[in-house]
């Protein structure tokens, strides 16, 4: 496919940084559209592990062009910071490689101080990254947000900038109880990340469509999963952007007629990190040695992430929401061992079986899940190197999986390993 994203099908972590590592060998262009440095995307190559959270994963190739598109949101020094981290692993940030969105907006010290604050005092606390998301997407949405091409403009941003501290400042100390930011120290950080940042910003609309005009290869990197969509998450224990196919668009300034395919990458398992309902969890002895098989730490937070078994309505909501047009498959090989293995296949609410998430957090409190048990599998899944080597539990696994979702599996991931990846058919 000429032009397809790369997208999370659960609440994230289910290897998209993997996945977009493996799928980028044949592309052009890797752009992120959506999010920012909440995410964390691991990649593995050779003997080497890299840990992104804004940058796109085709950095690690020399000849790719990465772009930020205008729907993420950009943290000077956390990008700073990622850049550093990538040149002592002698990979080179230029902007050469590197582009960013003039009209992506800028994530400010106000915006991490407000994330934590304001997360500390909610009654349900969503367990937020407190990278400053959630804040930054409301002044985009307030209008008074500061972005790329007020921030390289001096003039533009002493003014803008005036203008938000004094109003953060007010809600610092009067609503949340902090101390004010000084105002001369803020600008002149950011005026100092400004200029280094000149030479990375551009009207990146422009130069996508004449990418795509010219047959180039484009691969859309989402960040965090469909369960975590502004829409059609699990609101509010949600991020703050539209994570799904539909984001790609209003993200990057392309239209949907230019985007060709939706890859949704789901685990043989369901994980979340942070607060939120998980109809599939699983509290118990299994939820902790899948934890830890599956060495299932946050990568942006460290926190252990909760696990539990697949859930078919997920992913079939993430399809239709989607309109995926493939599936990879994670971690199969985490699995391997289990004697038994119960997948989700509907959720009993009301005395109906649906299949679809609900929109109300109260009826999915309401809902039982439906199990189907399959047999287990063993170590041998992990060294497979191609479909027919897999285990034959895990195919039936896997084929119920394309029957539930009427989606084809295209990839199995069997490891976390670039070589531990299975192509069962071309994307
Ligand atoms: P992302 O946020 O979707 O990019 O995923 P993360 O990097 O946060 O988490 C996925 C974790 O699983 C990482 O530690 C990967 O190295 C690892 N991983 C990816 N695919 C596989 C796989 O098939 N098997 C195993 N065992 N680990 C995998
Ligand atoms: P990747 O791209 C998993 C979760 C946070 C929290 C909620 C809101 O690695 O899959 P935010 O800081 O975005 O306002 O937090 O979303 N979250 C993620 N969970 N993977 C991610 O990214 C996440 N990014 C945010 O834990 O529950
Ligand atoms: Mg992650």
């Amino acid at each position: 496919m000429s032009t397809f994203v790369v997208l999370g099908a659960q609440w994230g972590d289910e290897g998209k940084g993997k996945m977009t590592d493996f799928l980028a060998e044949s592309a052009d262009l890797v752009v992120r559209f959506q999010g920012g440095n909440n995410a964390g995307h691991t990649v593995i190559v050779g003997e080497s592990e890299y840990k992104l959270h804004l940058i796109p994963s085709g950095i690690l190739y020399d000849d790719k062009l990465n772009i930020l598109g205008n729907g993420t949101v950009i943290d000077p020094e956390a990008l700073f910071k990622e850049i550093s981290y990538l040149e002592d692993l002698n990979v080179a940030v230029t902007p050469e490689k590197l582009l960013i969105s003039d009209r992506a907006h800028v994530i400010l010290p106000y915006h991490r101080l407000l994330d934590k604050a304001s997360d500390k005092l909610r009654k349900n606390a969503i367990g937020t990254t407190g990278k400053g998301i959630g804040p930054a997407y409301t002044d985009k949405a307030e209008r008074s947000g500061i972005r790329m091409c007020d921030l390289i403009k001096p003039d533009v941003f002493k003014r803008k900038l005036e203008e938000n501290i004094k109003k953060k400042n007010d809600l610092l100390v009067s609503v949340y109880d902090e101390e004010p930011l000084d105002f001369d120290e803020v600008y002149e950080t950011y005026s100092a990340y400004a200029e280094r940042l000149i030479p990375f910003v551009k009207d990146t609309s422009v130069r996508l469509y004449d990418e795509i005009k010219a047959d180039k290869k484009v691969l859309f990197e989402g960040a965090q999963g469909m369960l975590l969509d502004i829409d059609y998450g699990t609101y509010p224990f949600v991020t703050s952007s539209n994570t799904i196919a539909g984001g790609v668009c209003t993200g990057t300034g392309i239209g949907p007629t230019m985007l060709k395919g939706a890859v949704g990458v789901a685990k043989a398992y369901t994980t979340r990190v942070g607060e939120g309902p998980f109809p599939t969890e699983l509290t118990d002895e299994t939820g902790r040695w899948i934890q830890e098989k599956g060495g299932e730490v946050g990568v942006t937070t460290g926190r252990p992430r909760r696990c539990g078994w697949l859930d078919l309505v997920i992913l079939k909501t993430s399809a239709r929401v989607s309109g995926l047009t493939n599936l990879v498959v994670t971690k199969i090989d985490t699995l391997a061992g289990l004697d038994k293995i119960q997948v989700c296949v509907g959720y009993k609410f009301n005395g109906q079986v649906i299949d679809y998430f609900p929109a109300s957090l109260e009826d999915l409190a309401a809902c039982e899940p439906v199990y189907e048990t399959f047999e287990g599998w063993g170590e041998e899944a992990a060294t497979a190197k191609t479909y027919d080597e897999l285990p034959e539990n895990a195919k039936i696994y896997l084929k119920r999986i394309e029957e539930f979702t009427g989606v084809e599996v295209s990839i199995v991931s069997v490891g976390p390993k670039r070589d531990q990846t299975i192509v069962v058919n071309e994307i």
